[in-house]
């Protein structure tokens, strides 16, 4: 991780390897006749990743004293709902990616068919974990995480911007389009990530509206330099099939504003997303310094 200060690779590292523990444990192998699928499910879930949505979740809590068993359990969930959609996305129905975090993606090293599955069933069990009380004692709590993650991956998050991507293969899209469908595929749910630290928290509404704002904002310059990454970075850096976008026409905002423009509104994004932490009087320095990780990374 070039130009991440030892500190925040260090908590990154933390937050991955609590989260991999957590996952392994909800996603056990098993020897049942639908073994398949449990195997892929592993194999889409547990291989590498930056686990940002966890390290999300983990220092948003943070602020509030959440227990961590809470934490990695709600980060966990989080995880299983953002490796279904990189599963469903590389689907050849859908971008036809061949290689996902430096291995091949799941339908490519088992089918399609088991891949369409194995990203459905990450999708409900993260409903599952959040429901169970070792997610958190108050059955309230419980339901704002749920309804909150469903609002972020669902039609008017997640799975509503992957439409509009595809609509953005065969259509001019002008900036504001293009806003709104990267806050939708990617930002909801990094906006949940550390929105679910606040629930958790039971977070004033002056925290969590804070909290919000700020991963937002993130989500935004995240998936600028996503499509930065796909036009200009390598499959050996980024660990993912690269030049997909151009490949299939898809307008974003290095389409629209030029590399150099599209990497400077992620900066400005990154710098007004930190803003919105100031209710934390420098609390929040771990969120505070990966919003600089976010632009600077190179996969
Ligand atoms: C990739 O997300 C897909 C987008 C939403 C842009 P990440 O870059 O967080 O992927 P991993 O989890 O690190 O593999
Ligand atoms: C997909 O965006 C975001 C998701 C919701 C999965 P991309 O298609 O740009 O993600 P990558 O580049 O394949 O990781
Ligand atoms: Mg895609
Ligand atoms: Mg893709
Ligand atoms: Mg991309």
């Amino acid at each position: 991780m070039p130009s991440v200060s030892p500190s925040l690779a260090a908590a990154m590292s933390d937050a991955a390897a609590s989260v991999n523990e957590t996952l392994e444990r909800i996603l056990p192998k098993t020897d049942f006749a639908e073994r398949k699928l449990f195997d892929a499910m592993r194999y889409g879930a547990l291989n590498g990743g930056k686990r940002l949505r966890p390290f999300l979740v983990k220092s948003a809590a943070s602020l509030f004293g959440v227990s961590d068993d809470c934490v990695m359990r709600t980060a966990a969930a989080v995880e299983c709902v953002h490796c279904y959609s990189l599963i469903h996305d590389d689907l050849p129905a859908m971008d036809n990616s061949d290689l996902r975090r430096g291995m091949p993606t799941v339908h490519k090293k088992y089918d399609e068919a088991t891949a369409i599955l194995a990203g459905d069933a990450l999708l409900t069990i993260a409903f599952e974990i959040l429901s169970d009380p070792r997610t958190h004692e108050d059955p309230k709590v419980r339901c704002n995480l749920i309804a909150a993650l469903a609002k972020s991956s669902g039609v008017n998050g997640m799975v509503g911007g992957q439409m509009l991507d595809l609509i953005a293969e065969t259509t001019e899209l002008d900036i504001g389009a293009i806003t709104r469908l990267q806050r939708m595929k990617t930002g909801e749910l990094i906006a949940f990530s550390a929105e679910a630290g606040a629930i958790l928290g039971k977070a004033s509404v002056q925290h969590h509206n804070a909290l919000r704002a700020y991963a937002h904002d993130l989500g935004l310059a995240f998936q600028i330099i996503d499509d930065l990454l796909d036009a200009e970075g390598t499959e050996e850096e980024t660990g993912k099939s690269v030049g997909r976008d151009a490949k299939a026409g898809k307008a974003t905002f290095v389409t629209i504003l030029g590399a150099e423009r599209a990497r400077s509104q992620a900066k400005l994004l990154s710098q007004q997303a930190v803003h919105h932490l100031s209710v934390f009087d420098g609390r929040a320095k771990f969120l505070e310094d990966v919003a600089s990780f976010v632009v600077d990374r190179k996969g």
